[in-house]
């Protein structure tokens, strides 16, 4: 099993002018987290175990990401709810774990890093992951994984990747890639998903086979896992019982998985709960179909911004394609 690894620099924030305040605390079972606050109260918590976020909390304290109560917290299994981040494999297209292994490796707080051009967050944590010589024998590629964890004034949550090939080999490496964004719903009957329809999509319950979604937005009544191709920079998720949406922009990430298990692979997980399906829905930026080359030297970013928008959406005081029209 590996061993945590919390290098002095992560037991403080780093010392330079652009350096973000940030808290350091044990987790669950002593796995240790870093929290970030705004002043208005939202926050945000992320395990280094997997650079994982487990926690989006807006200024009344309300939980907007699903963590499954069944969540195992122990290396080496990923955790079960949250934003895991899927590289370099998304899923079993490859020949890799499921989803890669970055999210059940122990990553650093990063003591350097690069500059950012986005001020605007003081909330924020920098992050690093290098391959161990275990990792290069399953995956022999030399690679720095940077990921910028920040919450802006308003609330709303930042992921920044930033992935390069640092082999010296001259070989370059090619992966997939994803947010997995598990977001907490009221009623998975009663929410919708606009941007996606009318897009083509790889059905993996149907052997990857390729379709055309027909119809408006996306309504859930049964298991669903389906990557959508070419997808625009803004998704919403509308939550009819909570009066809230979910606004996803992203940039770098082409693809976007929905994916829900229902109540039959619900059962067969064994960390997640038999109804939990019902609080959740999974919208994940990624790149998939066609997967990133970086030649050493090359570097590669991927960002998600992740809002949570009061909708008086019932009362037709809003149009979702307001939302995603809106900048
Ligand atoms: C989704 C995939 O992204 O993640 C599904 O599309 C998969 O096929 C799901 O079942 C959960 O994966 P895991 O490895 O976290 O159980």
């Amino acid at each position: 099993m590996s061993i945590e690894k919390v290098p002095s620099s992560s037991a403080q924030p780093p010392s330079s002018a652009s350096s973000s305040p940030f808290e350091l605390r044990k987790g669950v079972n002593g796995l240790h987290k870093v929290v970030l606050r705004e002043v208005r109260g939202s926050s945000v918590e992320v395990y280094l175990y997997g650079s994982h976020v487990t926690s989006w909390k807006n200024d009344h304290g309300e939980e907007l990401l699903f963590v499954s109560s069944k969540a195992i917290f122990k290396p080496p299994k990923p955790i079960r709810g949250g934003i895991p981040l899927c590289f370099p494999q998304f899923s079993n297209h490859g020949p890799l774990e499921s989803h890669g292994f970055a999210r059940n490796r122990f990553w650093c707080v990063d003591p350097d890093p690069p500059p950012f051009t986005n001020t605007l967050s003081k909330a924020f944590v920098d992050l690093i992951l290098k391959p161990t010589e275990e990792d290069m024998k399953i995956w022999p590629h030399s690679f720095e994984f940077r990921l910028r964890v920040a919450l802006g004034p308003g609330g709303d949550l930042m992921l920044t990747s930033r992935i390069r090939n640092t082999n010296t080999d001259g070989k370059p490496f090619t992966f997939t890639f994803a947010y997995h964004t598990y977001f907490s719903v009221s009623d998975i009957n009663e929410v919708r998903v606009e941007g996606l329809e009318t897009l083509d999509y790889l059905d993996n319950l149907r052997n990857k086979e390729r379709f055309t979604e027909q119809g408006d937005a996306l309504t859930f009544e049964s298991e669903v896992d389906k990557i959508y191709l070419s997808t625009p920079t803004k998704i919403a998720i509308l939550d009819h019982e909570k009066k809230r949406t979910f606004v996803i922009r992203k940039d770098g990430l082409p693809d976007a998985v929905v994916w829900n298990p229902w109540d039959k692979k619900a059962k067969a997980m064994a960390d997640f709960g038999d109804d939990e399906y019902k609080h959740m829905l999974c919208v994940e930026a990624a790149a998939i179909e066609k997967p990133i080359t970086l030649k050493p030297g090359e570097e590669w970013k991927g960002r998600i911004e992740l809002s949570a928008v009061p909708s008086s959406y019932c009362s037709g005081q809003l149009d979702p394609q307001r939302v995603l029209q809106s900048s």
